[in-house]
């Protein structure tokens, strides 16, 4: 006889306790992905106090919900994935070829590090084997105790499979061990911030324009989707260039799409060039187009290593609409929307 669905095969066992997917319910077809995660989450949290106590067959779908969530999420958008991790090492590090700087003793500087997964960069490039790694954001992160579990979450990441997040750079079992020394990852796992190894991460709540780093502190300093959001361009140029010790790395990753576009492909990369230059920033952000970040770059004292197109676009359907001196770019300026920059100080 077949089984009805949902029900276990019939040669299960008596007794088994797989974990066979739940039956889907009737009705539910329409309501969207966004909606059922969140009336899931929603009931989920109105049920923790008192503690939440589950019953079996919720617990096993639980289980099968958490599984494929994991693999779900293991995406580039998800700043806390494996995925994200892997593209973040291999565009920070391993794709600079010959620039590629030593890790051993370096200080590496995340500058607008974000609120949401601020320390995992830096935590990275510690597990990796650089010395010291200070994350700077003006806005403090959204979860302090959270921020320091998702180190916790990385490090069982690395230690499972490194290569799956630093690729071919060698990193053993013992390295990790020794790269992560000072680190107590069972207190940065129950949010405790005494798990941070004394001198070796640290976040700090400044704005770009006036770092509180030593001049030449930085070895390296790594923004993504930074520098497109400041205000004061060659200002923070000026800093970054203070700060960074003759011969130092700056990597950076600028995102010069119109941001609306990532969000409503209906809008143009470049529709926002369509305001006066004027304007110091529209939907936030500057506009400056990478090129011109690369010969604002050598102006305050860096030259350029590499300019790495990320993304292109056709400009030319929308150039007769945009502002000058937009409108009058060459076409190569205006066709790469996103770049990453690489840069030595002199
Ligand atoms: C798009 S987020 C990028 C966050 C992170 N790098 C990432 O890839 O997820 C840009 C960050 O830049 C920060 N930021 C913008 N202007 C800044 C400034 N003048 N000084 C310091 N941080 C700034 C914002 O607070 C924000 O966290």
């Amino acid at each position: 006889m077949t089984p009805a669905a949902g029900e276990p095969p019939c040669d299960t066992p008596a007794g088994s306790v797989r974990k066979h997917a739940p039956q889907r319910p009737a009705g539910l077809g329409g309501v969207s992905s966004l909606d059922l995660a969140a009336e899931l989450l929603h009931r989920l949290q109105a049920m923790s106090d008192p503690p939440l106590v589950l019953g079996e067959p919720e617990t096993r779908a639980g289980l099968l919900l958490q599984r494929t969530l994991e693999r779900a999420l293991d995406s580039h958008s998800n700043r806390v994935s494996r995925t994200r991790y892997r593209d973040l090492f291999a565009t920070f590090h391993v794709s600079l070829g010959s620039a590629k700087p030593a890790l051993a003793d370096a200080t590496y500087v995340d500058l607008g590090c974000g609120a949401t997964n601020p320390l995992g960069a830096s935590f990275l490039f510690l597990a990796a084997g650089a010395r010291r790694a200070i994350a700077i954001d003006a806005d403090p992160p959204e979860d302090s105790g959270e921020a320091l579990r998702l180190l916790a979450d990385l490090a069982a990441l690395l230690f499972v499979d490194p290569g799956a997040i630093v690729g071919e750079q060698p990193l053993t079992l013992a390295s990790l061990l020794a790269n992560l020394q000072g680190f107590d990852l069972a207190k940065l796992r129950a949010g405790d911030q005494r798990g941070l190894a004394w001198g070796r991460l640290e976040h700090r709540h400044d704005r770009a324009e006036a770092l509180s780093l030593a001049d030449g502190e930085a070895d390296v300093v790594m923004s993504n989707a930074f520098l497109e959001h400041v205000a004061a361009v060659d200002a923070v140029l000026a800093e970054l260039a203070r700060v960074t010790r003759s011969g130092g790395l700056g990597v950076h990753v600028i995102d010069g799409r119109d941001h609306r576009s990532l969000v409503d492909p209906s809008i143009h990369r470049l529709a926002f060039l369509e305001l006066p230059a004027t304007e110091q920033l529209v939907h936030a952000c500057n506009r400056v187009r990478p090129h011109e970040f690369a010969r604002r770059f050598e102006r305050a004292g860096f030259t350029v290593v590499e300019l790495v197109p990320f993304e292109r676009v056709d400009p030319e359907p929308i150039r007769s609409r945009l502002a000058p001196p937009f409108a009058q770019m060459a076409r190569e300026e205006l066709a790469v929307t996103m770049a990453k920059l690489v840069v030595r100080r002199r």
